[in-house]
């Protein structure tokens, strides 16, 4: 089965993959279900994160990556189509990771692939395996996600960690704080989503207003490179969020900083050195759940 949505996965799906995340990290699991399998890294948008965390996973289970080149060396740059190229390398391994600038692209490709297809990013929409870890940093980090304040910070209409992250989030007891410009809203059918699933969120530009509530604060770049009109970029960029020692003078003692990363301004440098900042382990978290999620895969347990 392949992990397209966070859609697919239901609050217990991600109870039993916390469960098996904690068997992997003490190394308890059995590498003859990786051994000789082979990860295809697909990745037609840049990544360091997601797709390093993927073969880093893949080779810890005892698997194999594919060295997959950029897309100017695959024949895709040449015309061959998407479909093609799914069919094609299907059978060339056991499971592949996709990431791609246009929001289809991965269910179309899950048409033609003969193996698992894992979303490691589909343009604005979803990135379902951010949300997996980030999950797994709040419940690590806190204690618990139930009963906790979360603000989503900064650019919420085209962050698709934060579309993933809205819809994981809802399966949870939890309150939501939205914080973006106007402009930068999330759209209309995530907040329905959290309408229908009857979590309480609050929407406000205002981050310092609410700062005093929050338990977790997890921000995002403004995601420039998909806003078309530069001049919009810089005003925006002009008026975004920032995180400062300060400012955390006024939040909890405990408030967590979680941050898909790439960062930019809107995590000031002197936050790293805080307890609070919790950025890099989240993404040190990514190894091992993704390293869960592709040994339920491989094992034909997952969902
Ligand atoms: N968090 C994340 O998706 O990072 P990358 O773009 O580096 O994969």
């Amino acid at each position: 089965m392949s992990l397209l949505s966070i859609d697919q996965l239901s609050k217990n799906t991600i109870g039993a993959l916390f469960q098996q995340v904690q068997h992997i990290a003490l190394g308890n699991f059995d590498r003859e279900t990786s051994s000789g399998k082979i990860l295809i890294p697909l990745f037609f948008e840049p990544s360091t994160r997601t797709r390093l965390s993927f073969e880093t996973a893949m080779l810890r289970l005892g698997g194999q990556v594919l060295p997959v080149p950029d897309t100017i060396g695959l024949a895709i740059s040449k015309g061959e189509s998407l479909q093609d190229t799914i069919r094609v390398v299907s059978a060339f391994g056991d499971i592949i990771v996709m990431r791609h600038a246009t929001e289809s692209a991965v269910y179309l490709a899950s048409e033609y692939a003969s193996v698992p297809i894992i979303n490691g990013g589909n343009g604005c929409d979803e990135h379902p395996t951010q949300t997996l870890l980030d999950l797994y940093t709040i419940q690590k980090e806190k204690g618990t996600i139930d009963g906790l304040n979360v603000a989503l910070v900064g650019d919420l209409k085209h962050a698709r960690t934060m579309h993933s992250l809205v819809k994981g989030l809802s399966y949870y007891q939890v309150t939501v704080f939205l914080i973006s410009p106007e402009e930068l809203r999330l759209p209309e059918q995530l907040r329905e989503v959290l309408c229908q699933r009857q979590v309480t969120f609050i929407e406000t530009p205002n981050l310092q207003e609410i700062l005093r509530e929050l338990d977790v604060i997890y921000l995002v770049m403004l995601q420039h490179h998909r806003i078309p009109d530069p001049a919009t970029v810089v005003r925006l960029q002009r008026e975004y969020y920032r995180i400062t020692p300060d400012l955390l003078t006024h939040a909890k003692p405990d408030v967590t900083i979680l941050h898909p990363l790439v960062r930019r301004e809107e995590v000031a440098p002197e936050v790293d050195a805080l307890p609070n900042a919790a950025y890099f382990r989240q993404a040190q978290n990514g190894i091992v759940v993704r390293m869960a999620l592709l040994y339920q895969m491989l094992k034909g347990d997952f969902c």
